[in-house]
């Protein structure tokens, strides 16, 4: 039988359709030293592996041609190199889903294929090797987060990440009623410090969570933090485990004075309990290609204060984005935008935010997934009634920040100091 322990441990064998025989470690996982070796050696194997667009085309890079080039799906490409792949990329390779096939369109020119085995001790990277054509026309789309489902006669890796469950048994009432809905939103945690709800976050593995680093930076010793996944009400946390925290990884070049880089991770010290039927789940991170800036569903989640104090409820508040140009000019915020912020603007009659929402998710539905664009940073008041848009941290602008630090931090657990460098 085959069995991966190391996420889920403790509570589900994943014995699923991985076809997975034994699972070997190669001791170099850092693609760092693995781009290293591709450069020194003068071979053509990629660089850096990427998913693109809403079906998670893999990509890889030529270093040979300086342009990204799909991953041909041949019949040698085998879970192995999936699993390898999402590791590459930055999750546990455990967290890996499943690969499918999608048709190479008449614009795809050139290609990478795998080598006709499997070498385990070898890097993904030097597996890959540049291609004119693509046999049978089929490219590799890559699902390394996902939801597991059981049953009583199996364990399946099931549905993708960014998907709501809460949805489908929608309440008559309208949207008040929808949103306090349990799933509706299930990668929304409550982080907390000394008890406090103080932000919010959103799960993006089973390990990780996305907030800003304004929430933490103050006060980066995870043992004064905790918190709430599938909590839609303050009264649910009584039903709910507390998760204990064993990183706080907040953007090295975060600064309070004008809010650049305003990004931080969490790490749990124990993996969550993502399952398909439950109402915890990770949302996607941006993949390259995705048409965001038109997305016509966005909104903004947080656990907005209620009328007392101790009172959340978790809200949604339906957005558009707005543009940097716009967003940055002298009339909205005179120059202060950066590439590495997103700003977007309430709908009629929408709710504004409040103390407590910030590292909240904004999210944008595309190919009917729901992608974290941005987490909540900062908005500046008005005296008169028409309120400038929030601005939010670009998410697509940190994810390559994202996935170092989850590798890194994954991979060298031993690995100590310089978390915190240059926050103030
Ligand atoms: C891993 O890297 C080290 C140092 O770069 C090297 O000595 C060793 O041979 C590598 N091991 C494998 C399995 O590639
Ligand atoms: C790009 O790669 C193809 C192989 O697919 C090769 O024939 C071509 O010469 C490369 N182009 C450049 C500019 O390196
Ligand atoms: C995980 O969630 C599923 C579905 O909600 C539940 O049946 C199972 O008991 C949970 N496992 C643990 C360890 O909490
Ligand atoms: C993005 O949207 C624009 C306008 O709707 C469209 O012209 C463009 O082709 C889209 N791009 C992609 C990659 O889908
Ligand atoms: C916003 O304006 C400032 C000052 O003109 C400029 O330095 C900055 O690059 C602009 N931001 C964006 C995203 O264009
Ligand atoms: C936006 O939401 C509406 C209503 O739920 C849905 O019909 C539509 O397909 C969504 N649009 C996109 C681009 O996902
Ligand atoms: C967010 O970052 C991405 C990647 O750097 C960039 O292409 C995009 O323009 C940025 N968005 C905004 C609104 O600045």
């Amino acid at each position: 039988m085959c069995c991966i322990h190391h996420l889920w441990q403790g509570w589900l064998p994943v014995c699923v359709a991985w076809r997975v025989g034994m699972v070997t470690v190669s001791g170099n996982r850092s693609g760092v030293m693995a781009s290293k070796t591709v450069r020194e050696a003068r071979t053509n194997p990629p660089a850096v592996l990427r998913l693109d667009g809403a079906s998670n085309l893999l990509q890889a890079y030529s270093l040979q041609n300086g342009s990204w080039r799909s991953v041909c799906s041949s019949q040698h490409w085998t879970d192995h190199h999936g699993q390898a792949s999402c590791q590459q990329i930055g999750y546990d390779r455990s967290t890996y889903v499943a690969s499918e096939r999608q048709q190479a369109g008449a614009a795809d020119g050139g290609f990478f294929t795998v080598r006709p085995e499997w070498s385990p001790e070898v890097s993904i990277l030097q597996q890959l090797v540049l291609s004119d054509a693509c046999p049978g026309n089929s490219l590799v789309t890559l699902h390394c987060i996902g939801r597991i489902s059981t049953s009583l006669t199996e364990t399946v890796l099931s549905s993708d990440c960014g998907r709501r469950t809460g949805v489908s048994g929608r309440l008559a009432g309208g949207p008040q009623q929808q949103q306090r809905v349990r799933g509706a939103w299930p990668w929304v945690v409550s982080l907390r410090s000394g008890g406090v709800h103080r932000c919010a976050g959103s799960i993006i593995t089973p390990h990780w969570v996305v907030t800003a680093a304004h929430c933490v930076a103050g006060d980066p010793n995870p043992e004064h933090w905790t918190l709430y996944a599938g909590i839609v009400e303050s009264k649910d946390t009584l039903f709910r485990p507390v998760h204990s925290v064993s990183r706080i990884v907040a953007h090295e070049g975060f600064s309070r004075h004008n809010m650049r880089n305003d990004i931080a991770l969490v790490k749990l010290s124990r993996p969550l309990n993502i399952t398909a039927s439950g109402d915890i789940g990770p949302v996607c991170l941006p993949n390259t290609g995705l048409n965001i800036s038109t997305s016509q569903n966005c909104s903004v989640l947080g656990f907005g204060r209620a009328a007392s104090e101790d009172s959340l409820t978790l809200m949604e508040a339906k957005v558009s984005l707005v543009d940097s140009g716009t967003c940055n000019s002298s009339n909205v915020y005179g120059g202060r935008i950066t590439q590495g912020m997103i700003c977007a603007q309430y709908k009629e009659g929408e709710h504004h935010m409040r103390q407590g929402d910030g590292g909240g998710p904004l999210v944008c539905e595309e190919g009917g997934v729901w992608w974290l664009v941005g987490d909540t940073s900062w908005e500046e008041e008005q005296c008169n009634p028409s309120h400038k848009p929030g601005v939010y941290d670009n998410v697509t602008h940190f994810l390559s920040w994202i996935y170092q630090q989850m590798k890194v931090r994954d991979t060298h657990t031993a690995l100590r100091g310089g978390e915190m460098n240059g926050v103030d």
